[in-house]
């Protein structure tokens, strides 16, 4: 594994990534960002890969454990990102492209959305 320093709105990106992981990122975003973010990730990985969106999701009706509501409040007086939920990190990983999008628990608080490129 290596790690690569960069503006994730600039690049410019590696051109030899196997993967992406986004931690705890998208959620510092609104939608208009996170696609433009998304959207160079998209063109980095080759095909087949994918991009990993670690979050503390929201469940669908937007609640949450304490962790997720918390950190909604911080991000909405000081970003204009949002805590999303699973459905709403979807969406943007399939407008930037992504296809086979799944979301997987990494413990109680934290899920990782993967969407692949195809
Ligand atoms: C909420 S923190 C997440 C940090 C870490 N990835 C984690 O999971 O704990 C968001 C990070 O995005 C970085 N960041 C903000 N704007 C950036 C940009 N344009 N390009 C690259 N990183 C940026 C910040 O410096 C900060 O480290």
């Amino acid at each position: 594994m290596s790690f690569f320093s960069g503006n994730f709105f600039t690049g410019p990106y590696p051109d030899d990534v196997d993967a992406i992981f986004m931690s705890h990122v998208i959620h510092d975003w609104n939608d208009e960002d996170c696609l433009q973010i998304l959207g160079h990730c998209y063109e980095a990985l080759p095909t087949g890969s994918p991009v990993l969106v670690q979050e503390f999701l929201l469940d669908d009706d937007k609640t949450s454990q304490l962790l997720g509501v918390f950190q909604w409040f911080g991000l909405l007086s000081s970003t204009s990102g949002d805590q999303r939920t699973s459905a709403e990190v979807g969406t943007l990983l399939s407008k930037a492209g992504f296809a086979e999008i799944e979301t997987r628990a990494v413990d109680r608080e934290q899920s990782i959305v993967i969407g692949w490129k195809k």
